[in-house]
């Protein structure tokens, strides 16, 4: 008999307790970090639901990626270049959620045969890197990862020699999470030459933003754009379809495949997941999960739905009021 294909809210569900099911739980950590940083808890990364659903993309990435890339190559590793604290909290109104940031997911989420065999993570916040590091420590003395394989980098992600740092690694995935045009397009393009899967959250409401302030004839942040994608080509678009495309064509130069997810985030707000891989002589046969699956799926759910479900997840709603 076929399979019956989940519905929204059960391929949802899968998805939350994997973000909220892993041990030791973001609160235990939590309250190992807070016992020698008092104030943790101001640094922690605070952004609402639609955090949870980029951490859903990773997670679910995280797992394909690292059963396949076990099978190829002996020394896979994970780059995170815009890693945050470690923990992340998801706020809506007055509650928050404390949920697993990506650098920690990227140790947490893979299964214990497929792990990682080396961690870079690169953060320029001082504190938010420290308590990353306090996490880190704590997940060592509950023996889930050797902090020897994990490098933190306090600094600017465009000042790292991702050649040096790499070499050792027979390929890696790299997650590229900034809050707006930070990572210029130099430094993507050399990690490009690299042996590498990108994940790239391209902050597109926010581009488009900046674009629009050009447009209406207000300069201060053109210098920006022009490094983040290497030229003035992105004066040429006409909409943020437009400025999209213009960075998809860039990421294609260097890679077959580049396939992009909507994530609706509040009002205005949304943002693209930018997954960039080289085609295989097999064709890829991973990426259908996420072609046939993952990427309608995110792209029907908005943070509205997925504030529902994690306070269904909570308990506080029954699952058929959702
Ligand atoms: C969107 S948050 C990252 C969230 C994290 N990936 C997660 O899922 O938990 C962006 C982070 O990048 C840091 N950051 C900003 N500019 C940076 C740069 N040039 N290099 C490295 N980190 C930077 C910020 O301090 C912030 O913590």
């Amino acid at each position: 008999m076929p399979r019956r294909k989940k519905s929204l809210y059960e391929w949802w569900m899968d998805r939350i307790n994997t973000l909220t099911g892993l041990n030791p739980s973001p609160n235990k950590i939590f309250n190992v970090i807070s016992k020698t940083i008092p104030k943790a808890f101001d640094y922690l990364y605070s952004r609402g639901p639609w955090t949870g659903i980029k951490l859903s993309i990773l997670a679910y990435y995280l797992d394909v990626y690292t059963i396949i890339a076990k099978k190829y190559f002996n020394q896979i590793c994970y780059v995170d270049t815009f890693a945050g604290s470690g923990i992340v909290k998801i706020h809506e109104g007055n509650e928050s959620l404390l949920l697993y940031g990506s650098p920690l997911l990227s140790i947490l989420v893979p299964r214990q045969e497929k792990k990682f065999d080396r961690y870079v993570f690169i953060e320029l916040d001082y504190l938010k890197s420290a308590i990353l590091r306090k996490a880190i420590d704590a997940l060592a003395e509950w023996g889930i990862v050797d902090s020897t394989k994990v490098t933190i980098i306090t600094g600017d992600m465009n000042y790292v020699d991702y050649s040096y740092l790499l070499r050792n690694c027979r390929h890696s995935l790299v997650f590229v999470d900034p809050e707006g045009t930070e990572p210029k397009w130099s430094t993507i393009n050399k990690l490009l030459d690299l042996n590498i899967d990108l994940l790239f959250n391209f902050m597109t409401s926010g581009i488009r933003r900046i674009w629009g302030n050009w447009r209406n004839g207000r300069f201060s942040s053109v210098n920006a754009l022009d490094e983040f994608y290497g030229d003035d080509s992105w004066k040429k678009a006409s909409n943020d379809e437009d400025l999209l495309n213009i960075y998809i064509d860039k990421l294609r130069s260097k890679r077959d495949i580049v396939i992009p997810i909507k994530v609706m985030g509040s009002h205005a707000f949304y943002y693209h997941i930018l997954l960039a891989v080289r085609r295989t002589s097999r064709g890829n046969p991973w990426l259908s999960p996420i072609i046939k699956s993952l990427k309608p799926r995110i792209e029907r759910t908005d943070s509205t739905v997925f504030n529902k479900l994690i306070e269904v997840f909570r308990g506080r709603m029954k699952p058929l009021t959702f």
